[in-house]
């Protein structure tokens, strides 16, 4: 989490910083700065909250404008609270170096003992600013800046990407990478280096991935790159980006979100393009990725939050198709429980953005351990993407708003080609039931249904917006469901929402049920909707209003008095998945919307968290 973004060219910095940091807030918002080099001395403007806040306070500082180098950052705070003190860039102690980060420096309690023992005064709560102050004091005993740079990099520890400003050589950008993203955007007679590509995109596309310990100095017509140890220099591939803007802007929609819930269809669409191949006797599924895996023994899922749901509704189909044991694990847990891993485990790293810090460790854990391991992926080129033995990517495009929803129908589509591909290998009668061909014709299907799950939801989200709790209760596949639908609630909406495993309520939670806290039960047409059905009645018992996501072709009984029952088109039980993904998706992307939060940056969140 945090956005960096710093260029270095001929045209004023500050625009571009900012245009930039505009397409990095979605990694963190709690505070922007800027530092620019201004008649030879480092100019530095920082402000808490929103890049807003900054860009108001840039407009009545146009001689800001002169500078064509400079560096930026959004805030997601770890270190101090999100005021402007704690905001980036940071300065070292002399005021002639500023850094932005983005990570932890988790020895930075230690070296701020030892920097404060040489007479450093610290301004900010920041991990950041030590980093400053500790590279300004190795470059004043260095040969050289980038030597003096890359040895205090080297004595940083933890997960960061960091660049640096210093008015001794304004015409250079230091920049540096120790597990947090960070890449050099490569352009005519300007260069650009940044968290992500949106940050550049609209001036170059060609792209250079920083790996770990690698640092690089960026100059307007020239880089190069070394490794941190011995400073050796490196041969490095320029990537071409192929998607555009127009799939990272909002088309019209009011927020990021509702556009992205409503391209689900289309995702599906391109996530199974090119994956399903016709043979004389049916059509079947092909992952030309996995040409070479070895039929593993064991599966593991890892991931976090979303994505760790994509995971648990996956273990479902995968185990039921494939007869392959899988088990799925939340990322940060894994990596620390010293994980039982047999080398012919298969391990697949769930994630998004690629980039998510306990995800990698996952990773990185899981190929000590000798294991394979396929990263499912959306974003191209990511630190998962490129460590993964074998990458398959989702097809998602560019997922804006914070509240993750596009990526984990894309994320169950893959699942769902994987369980497919892994069962055929096995199991000749995987196709007897029809559930490729109802995946088939999904998008046509479920954008057919869009607008009047939309309506629906707006006026269920109205009726229910006042609510402080919510249940989502379902069983089976519809678990996993259930969890992801009260995590979209809380996440965008603030309302507290738990998710449980329907026939778990007895024990436990339903002592809390009473009139004023709703139940969301997903009562999909499956062999557990008799089962869903009496946990229903259990709830309504106790007085609990409740909303049942129910298909036309369920039985739902009529003398069940839920509050509102919300009927989906029937399909096959898998694909019904997806329905109620979305209908919970609208539902929560509404109630936000009528209480008038902040739905594309929810307050405390990031998009993607690069720290532990
Ligand atoms: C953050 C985001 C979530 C996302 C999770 C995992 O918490 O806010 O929406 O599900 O990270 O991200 P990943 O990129 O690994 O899927």
């Amino acid at each position: 989490m945090c956005g960096i973004v710093g260029y270095n060219g001929y045209k004023p910095a500050v625009s571009i910083l900012t245009e930039g940091l505009s397409h990095l807030e979605y990694r963190g918002y709690d505070s922007a700065g800027v530092a620019l080099i201004h008649e030879g001395k480092l100019a530095v403007h920082k402000a808490a909250g929103k890049l807003s806040a900054l860009e108001a306070k840039l407009d009545t500082a146009l001689h800001l404008q002169t500078g064509t180098t400079g560096i930026g950052h959004t805030r997601w705070a770890t270190h101090g609270l999100p005021e402007e003190r704690n905001a980036h860039p940071h300065l070292s102690q002399d005021g002639k170096i500023a850094i932005v980060h983005n990570g932890i420096i988790e020895n930075f309690q230690e070296l701020k003992t030892e920097l404060l023992a040489k007479g450093h005064h610290f301004i900010s709560d920041t991990d950041t600013e030590v980093l400053a102050h500790l590279i300004e004091e190795e470059i004043s005993s260095s040969s050289s800046i980038c030597d003096g740079f890359a040895k205090a990099l080297r004595r940083a520890h933890g997960a960061y990407a960091v660049v640096m400003l210093t008015s001794d050589r304004p015409d250079v950008l230091y920049a540096g990478r120790m597990s947090a993203p960070l890449l050099l955007g490569i352009g005519q007679n300007e260069n650009f280096v940044a968290s992500d590509v949106p940050a550049f995109l609209a001036h170059t596309r060609d792209v250079i991935f920083l790996e770990d310990y690698e640092i690089a100095c960026i100059e307007k017509d020239a880089w190069k790159i070394f490794s941190l140890d011995g400073l050796s220099p490196l041969e490095k591939k320029v990537h071409h980006i192929t998607w555009d803007m127009q799939s990272a802007s909002k088309d019209g929609f009011p927020h990021f979100m509702i556009k992205e819930i409503l391209e689900q269809p289309r995702v599906i669409k391109d996530c199974l393009a090119g994956r399903i191949i016709a043979t004389p006797d049916r059509r079947q599924v092909t992952l030309n990725e996995l040409n070479r895996l070895a039929f593993p023994s064991r599966l593991r899922i890892v991931g976090c939050g979303t994505s760790y749901h994509a995971g648990l509704w996956g273990q479902h189909l995968i185990e039921k198709l494939s007869g392959i044991p899988t088990a799925v694990e939340i990322a940060s847990e894994f990596r620390y429980r010293d994980p039982l891993l047999c080398p012919d485990e298969l391990v697949l790293a769930v994630s998004q953005s690629g980039e998510t810090a306990d995800t990698l460790a996952a990773l990185r854990l899981a190929k000590t351990k000798g294991c394979q391991v396929i990263g499912l992926c959306n974003v191209v080129g990511s630190s998962i993407a490129r460590e993964a033995d074998i990458v398959l990517y989702t097809q998602a495009g560019p997922e804006i708003s914070v509240a993750s929803t596009k990526a984990m129908c894309s994320q169950m589509t893959l699942l769902s080609l994987l369980a497919l591909f892994l069962g055929q290998e096995k199991n000749p009668s995987v196709y007897d039931d029809p559930f490729l061909e109802a995946l088939i014709a999904l998008p046509d299907q479920l954008s057919a249904a869009l607008p009047e799950m939309q309506e629906y939801s707006a006026r269920l989200a109205k009726r229910y917006s006042a609510a402080h709790n919510f249940y989502y209760l379902g069983r089976g596949q519809c678990y996993p469901l259930a969890l992801e639908g009260a995590l979209k609630l809380k996440e965008i909406s603030y309302i507290h929402a738990e998710g449980y495993p329907a026939g778990e309520m007895k024990h436990g939670p339903i002592a809390l049920i009473d009139h004023n806290f709703p139940t969301f039960a997903l009562a999909m047409n499956d062999i557990l909707f008799p089962k869903v059905e009496s946990n229903i009645q259990e709830v309504l018992a106790r007085q609990g209003q409740v909303i049942a996501l129910v298909q036309n072709n369920n039985s739902m009984r009529p003398d069940l008095p839920v509050d509102d029952l919300w009927v989906l088109p029937s399909c096959h039980p898998v694909v019904s998945s997806f329905f109620a993904l979305t209908a919970m998706q609208l539902f929560s992307y509404h109630v936000a919307d009528y209480l008038g939060k902040d739905i594309d940056q929810p307050r405390n969140l990031a998009k993607s968290v690069t720290v532990e």
